[in-house]
C-alpha cells in the first residue's frame, strides 16, 4: 500500500506530479511519501497496541533525519548500528531512552558515546564487547543498560546476504555462551542487564521463523528470571518482508497477533526494529532515460541513475518494479535498464518487458525507500542524489544533491605532488 498513483497517465506522489518535482530537482532523485510513511508506521504500531512495546525504527534502512523525525513524532525510537547513526538519531531529536544499539563491531569510541548519551540499551554481540563495556562504564562511573543479542540459529529462508541468525553468521551469541555472559555481568555494578535481543534476517516472508525465534527467546527469558535477572525488554529485531513484485508478505497485523500470543504473559516490553516494512514501499527513485542503445539481440535503456544510487539489483539480484512517469503507450519491449557506471553489474532490470520509452523520459524505480539512498555511494565520482519528501500537495527537499565540490571534500594533495 502506497501513495504513488497515476492520475490519468501521469504518476503522482500524493497530490504532487512527479514531473513537477523533477523539474526542480533534476534526476536521479529519491522521492518519499509522507502519508505512506506515516501509515506504515501507524499500522505496524497498532498491530502491537495490546502489549507494552516500543518501535525502534531501524534507521539503516533510510537514515535521513527528516524521515527519522516522522517516526519520532509518532512515538518511535531508533535502532542504530554505529556512532554515525547515533548522531543522526540525536539530531532527529529521538529521546535517548528510545534508542537501542546493535552491531558486531562497535568501537570503544562509539560505546563511550552511547554510554554517555544514556541510551535505552546496548545489544552486546561478543564477550570482547562486554569486556569493553565493563571497562568503559567503570572508568566513566556510569551505568549502562545492556542486552545480549542471541543467535537463535534459525533459518529465515531469505537471501543469504541478509540472513543473520544462522550458526555460521557473525551476528549474536549462542545461548550457552550468552548465559555465561549474563552470569558474568552480575559481578559489575555498572552493567545492568535489562534485555534479550535477536534479529534473524531481513525480507522474511513467513511467520514461522519469527515465531521459532520468539519461542526460544521466551525460554531464555524464563531461565534468566529463575536466575534472578530482571529482564524488562525482549527485542525481536526487524526483518518483516514486503512486496517488491508478487511476494506475499504477512500483514503486520498477522505478525503482531502471532507474536503477542507468544509473549503476552511474560510481562516484558517488546522492542521491535522494523526498517524495510516501514520505509521500503514509501519511496521511489526517479531517473531519466539518456539513450536507447540497440545491439544485436538486445536493447539497453540507459538511464542517469545507477548502482551507486540504488545497489540492490546489482548486489542481491533484487527485483524492483519500474514504470514510466508518463504512460503514453502500451507497447512493451524486452530491455535491460542500465546506468552509466563502468560495470556490467550496473543495472536496475535485466531482460524485462518494459514500455517503449524515448530519450528524455522519466522512469520510476519502486520500492526504493529502504536500503536505497542509505546504501548509495559516490562510485565513479557521481554526486549522491537529492531526497524529497512529499506531503499532500507540497514537497520538501530533505537532502540536496551533492555537488562536485562535495566529491573532493576532505581530500588534499601533499606538497611533494604540487605543480
Ligand atoms: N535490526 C537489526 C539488528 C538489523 O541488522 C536489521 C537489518 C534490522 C533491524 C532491520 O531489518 P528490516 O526490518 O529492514 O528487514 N541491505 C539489505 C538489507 C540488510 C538488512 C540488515 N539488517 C537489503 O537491501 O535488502
Amino acid at each position: 500500500m502506497h501513495y504513488f498513483e497515476y492520475k490519468k497517465d501521469e504518476l503522482y506522489c500524493e497530490d504532487v506530479p512527479i514531473r513537477e518535482i523533477v523539474k526542480k530537482t533534476k534526476t536521479p532523485v529519491y522521492i518519499y511519501s509522507y502519508k505512506t510513511l506515516e501509515r506504515h508506521f501507524k499500522v505496524f504500531d497498532k498491530a502491537f497496541e495490546k502489549i507494552p512495546h516500543l518501535i525502534c525504527y531501524s534507521c539503516k534502512a533510510n537514515s535521513n533525519i527528516a524521515i527519522m523525525s516522522i517516526f519520532r513524532n509518532l512515538g518511535g525510537g531508533a535502532d542504530i548500528v554505529s556512532g554515525g547513526e547515533l548522531y543522526r538519531a540525536l539530531k532527529a531529536n529521538i529521546p535517548a531512552d528510545r534508542i537501542v544499539y546493535s552491531g558486531v563491531g562497535k568501537t570503544e569510541e562509539e560505546l563511550k558515546t552511547a554510554i554517555k548519551a544514556n541510551i535505552l540499551m546496548i545489544n552486546i554481540e561478543s564477550e570482547g564487547e562486554l569486556d569493553a563495556l565493563i571497562q568503559l562504564s567503570s572508568r566513566l562511573k556510569k551505568e549502562v543498560r545492556v542486552s545480549i543479542r542471541v543467535n537463535p540459529q534459525i533459518d529465515p529462508k531469505t537471501h543469504p546476504y541478509i540472513t543473520t541468525g544462522l550458526k555460521k553468521n557473525k551476528f549474536g551469541i549462542i545461548w550457552d555462551e550468552a548465559l555465561k555472559l549474563y552470569r558474568k555481568m552480575k559481578n559489575y555494578k555498572y552493567i545492568i542487564p535489562v534485555g534479550i535481543s535477536s534479529h534473524i534476517g531481513s525480507q522474511i516472508l513467513e511467520l514461522s521463523p519469527f515465531l521459532e525465534a520468539v519461542k526460544s527467546l521466551k525460554n531464555m527469558l524464563y531461565q534468566l528470571k529463575t536466575m534472578g535477572f530482571e529482564i524488562k525488554y525482549l527485542d525481536i529485531g526487524g526483518g518483516l518482508g514486503i512486496t517488491y513484485k508478487d511476494e506475499k508478505a504477512p500483514h503486520p497485523e498477522e505478525y503482531g497477533d502471532a507474536i503477542i500470543k507468544e509473549i503476552k504473559d511474560t510481562g516484558v516490553t517488546l522492542i521491535l526494529e522494523p526498517g524495510r516494512v516501514i520505509v521500503g514501499n514509501s519511496g521511489i527513485l526517479v531517473t531519466r532515460v539518456l539513450y536507447i542503445k540497440n545491439v544485436p539481440g538486445k536493447t539497453f535503456v540507459i538511464v542517469d541513475g545507477a548502482m551507486n544510487d540504488l545497489i540492490r539489483p546489482s548486489l542481491y539480484g533484487a527485483y524492483h518494479e519500474i514504470l514510466p512517469v508518463t504512460k503514453h503507450n502500451t507497447k512493451k519491449k524486452r530491455v535491460d535498464i542500465v546506468g552509466p557506471i563502468c560495470e556490467s553489474g550496473d543495472f536496475f532490470a535485466k531482460d524485462r518487458p518494459f514500455f517503449e520509452v524515448e530519450r528524455g523520459e522519466f522512469i520510476a524505480v519502486y520500492g526504493a525507500g529502504a536500503y536505497g539512498f542509505s546504501m548509495s555511494s559516490n562510485y565513479n565520482s557521481r554526486p549522491r542524489a537529492p531526497e524529497v519528501l512529499v506531503k499532500d500537495d507540497e514537497f520538501y527537499v530533505i537532502r540536496k544533491r551533492e555537488t562536485k565540490r562535495d566529491l573532493i571534500k576532505g581530500e588534499s594533495i601533499p606538497d611533494f605532488l604540487r605543480l
